[in-house]
């Protein structure tokens, strides 16, 4: 239960909030639940707006119905591409989109798809084996219609960039050196420049980040470290960069497992000090499962359900999810040890919540869940949290884009829907490449029961960006009972007006249908902006944007 708290100047406050105000001459007592402070000359970096990254896996329904419904479809489409994805995806200004996989891109010949599309093959798809009954042909067998050329294609409709991952597992480096040639050898210059020409791509695709492998350490090869390591130089080594700084990603760690970052850093540096130079990016997965609080670790047994749930569930979903902060942290620290300069940066390319399967609108979708409140709460507390690491996160995509897990969007046939997480990506658009500056929240935390426990998690937290005069701030307020008035001092410059979008509702478990949109989307709210105090009312489970018009 939330308790009403009286924040006087640095009384009570957290030991960060306390710092602030020894410094700070604009804090006034006032009666509220909650203190944002932000201090605008303490910056943590430029946000990179490939955190805002997406992933798309040949993986049931998200590329073949969810992306790709063909030109001959009735399904209005851009050359094949399903037109109302585009148009809304234009709106949040996706970065980059990682793909084929995941798992799948181990075992994917990028040969398959390309030339023209009636000579491609069919082929067993990684995921054919769990295909549900309800599926159609191409979830099981892969049509091949969606390949380079198509997915580059949608990356230019979107505007975004395409990052490819590479088959490590079951093709040869040679393989890998071939694809590159074919997406960014220049017009004219090889056999594979001309197959490229002849689809209609005359000019390279310039694909500049490639992803060496995936899950090197399971699907992708059950590898060690060590032997990763050897195979990542293997794929790497002298791979030709045409006019292009390539950016390649190797294959980080599960979550929490300290030991594959450090065997993997390690066994490069033995072999010398420059091999780390051809890694630009290291990438980390954290999806939050386990529901169980504690009772077991089974992959199955442990997962929760995406619609039916109480409010315990909500908070160990967030408190899963928040370890995404601890994960990029100690990750960070243990390839310092290894490169102090901190060349190499982390790519969170898959994140989100697994639940078990039961609640998808396409019967037969694998993967497929339908978002809601708790899953735009998750997402905006992973943004931020890469907000306030900029320094560290260059890249994150989250898994995956449409008809699957952590999805933005949901599609079949010429249904289709924006879910909670679509909102709350748009929502936050607006952080990409500002300047991400300390917000110091503080606020009570939340007491929930937990199997006859008392445990907590944090009652507000957010970050902030700096773009010229206008400064961004998002939180999420994690309670599912008590809103929160907070008061919100801006450091170092003065606040002429102020505009908040709320993502909230009513019942917890509010999501977005075929049938129903518009259940969950987001509100426009009026800020009090009064002398240099700027009081808001953060309503609980609520996802916030608040602009800040400085002068
Ligand atoms: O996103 C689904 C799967 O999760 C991906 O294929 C794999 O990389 C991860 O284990």
């Amino acid at each position: 239960m939330i308790k009403r708290r009286e924040f006087l100047c640095g009384a009570g406050a957290a030991a960060g909030l306390t710092l602030i105000h020894k410094l700070s001459p604009i804090a006034v007592a006032q009666s509220v639940d909650a203190r944002v402070e932000v201090v605008l000359d303490e910056t943590l970096g430029t946000i990179s707006p490939n955190v805002y990254g997406h992933f798309v896996e040949n993986l049931s329904g998200v590329v073949y119905d969810g992306i790709w419904v063909g030109e001959d479809s009735r399904v209005p489409n851009l050359q094949g591409i399903r037109k109302e994805l585009v148009q809304e995806m234009r709106k949040i200004k996706p970065p980059v989109v990682r793909f084929p996989g995941g798992c799948f891109a181990d075992s994917y010949d990028w040969r398959d798809g390309i030339g023209p599309v009636e000579k491609r093959p069919r082929r067993t798809n990684f995921w054919y084996g769990d295909e549900k009954a309800a599926a159609p042909d191409s979830h099981r067998y892969d049509p091949n219609q969606f390949g380079t050329n198509e997915f580059v294609q949608f990356c230019r409709l979107i505007g975004g960039q395409p990052y490819l991952a590479a088959n490590l597992r079951s093709l040869p480096a040679e393989e890998f050196y071939r694809w590159v040639e074919y997406c960014n050898s220049p017009a004219g210059s090889t056999t594979l420049a001309d197959t490229r020409a002849a689809a209609g791509f005359k000019e390279p695709f310039e694909v500049r980040y490639w992803g060496v492998g995936n899950e090197a350490w399971g699907c992708g090869g059950n590898f060690t470290p060590q032997e990763y390591a050897s195979e990542f130089r293997r794929f790497t080594t002298w791979v030709p960069g045409y006019k292009l700084e390539m950016a390649f990603i190797g294959s980080g760690p599960d979550g929490s497992n300290w030991q594959w970052t450090r065997g993997f850093f390690e066994d490069m540096v033995r072999k010398s000090k420059d091999q780390l130079r051809t890694l630009h990016g290291w990438s980390l997965h954290h999806y939050a499962w386990n529901l169980s609080r504690g009772k077991t670790r089974d992959w199955n047994g442990g997962k929760g359900d995406a619609v039916k749930f109480d409010p315990v569930d909500w908070y160990e979903v967030l408190r899963e999810g928040d370890r995404m902060e601890s994960m990029i942290t100690g990750h960070w620290q243990i390839m310092g040890e290894y490169d102090p300069e901190h060349q190499v940066k982390l790519v969170v390319d898959e994140w989100g919540p697994w639940y078990r399967p039961g609640s998808e609108l396409t019967p037969g979708d694998q993967l497929e869940q339908l978002p809601t409140l708790r899953d735009a709460v998750f997402s905006g507390m992973t943004l931020d949290t890469f907000n306030r690491h900029s320094e560290k996160v260059e890249i994150a995509c989250c898994a995956q884009l449409i008809n699957c897990l952590n999805s933005l969007y949901l599609a079949h046939e010429d249904k289709f829907c924006i879910t909670p997480v679509g909102h709350v990506f748009a929502m936050y658009a607006d952080h990409q490449g500002g300047e991400s500056v300390r917000a110091e929240f503080s606020a009570p935390s939340v007491h929930y029961d937990r199997d006859g426990q008392d445990a907590s998690f944090w009652g507000l937290r957010g970050s902030a960006s700096l773009h010229g005069k206008e400064l961004v701030l998002t939180a999420v307020n994690p309670g599912v009972k008590d809103g929160l008035t907070a008061q919100i001092a801006v450091r170092g410059a003065r606040v002429s007006s102020a505009e908040a979008s709320v993502l909230s509702a009513a019942d917890i478990h509010a999501r977005n249908t075929f049938e129903q949109p518009q259940n969950v989307i987001p509100k426009n709210e009026n800020v009090e902006v009064k002398a240099e105090l700027v009081t808001f009312r953060f309503p609980a489970s609520s996802v916030t944007k608040i602009k800040l018009h400085l002068v």
